[in-house]
């Protein structure tokens, strides 16, 4: 077993906890308003695995900062509505709302990434 991957096992046991306790205090309801504040609270859950403002800090995780924005938002539709299965991130992304997703798409395909995304413009 590698180091890195060792270290994953910890963050998923960790992340999965601080996870469970975030949604149980603030809720990713469908009530909630998809305005700045739910996106940064919502993003602090996602910082533990996908890194702060989205870059990953192990190859365990994607690097989400700086990705095409409608990438991100066909992905997390897609582990919601579970065309794209992974336990992880289908139990990080269950009730939230389109508007919801539109939102951390934004706010991740904004942040300064090391990727290279060529401009579609
Ligand atoms: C417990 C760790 C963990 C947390 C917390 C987490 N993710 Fe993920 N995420 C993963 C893993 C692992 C993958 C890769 C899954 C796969 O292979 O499809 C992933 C994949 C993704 C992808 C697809 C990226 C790509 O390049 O295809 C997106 C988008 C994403 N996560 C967004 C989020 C958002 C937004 C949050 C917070 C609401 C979040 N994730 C929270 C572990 C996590």
């Amino acid at each position: 077993m590698t180091h890195a991957f060792t270290r994953g096992l910890i963050c998923l046991a960790l992340c999965g906890f601080a996870g469970a306790s975030i949604s149980a205090e603030s809720g990713h309801g469908e009530d909630k308003p998809a305005d700045s504040d739910w996106v940064s609270q919502t993003t602090q859950t996602c910082a533990s695995c996908h890194g702060k403002k989205g870059v990953a800090q192990t190859e365990n995780f994607p690097t989400l900062a700086g990705q095409y924005q409608d990438y991100l938002l066909h992905s997390l539709k897609a582990y919601r509505d579970g065309e794209r299965k992974n336990g992880i991130m289908a139990g990080q992304v269950q009730g939230m709302t389109d508007d919801q997703f539109k939102a951390l798409a934004r706010y991740y395909s904004k942040q300064e990434s090391p990727l290279h995304t060529p401009s579609l413009d």
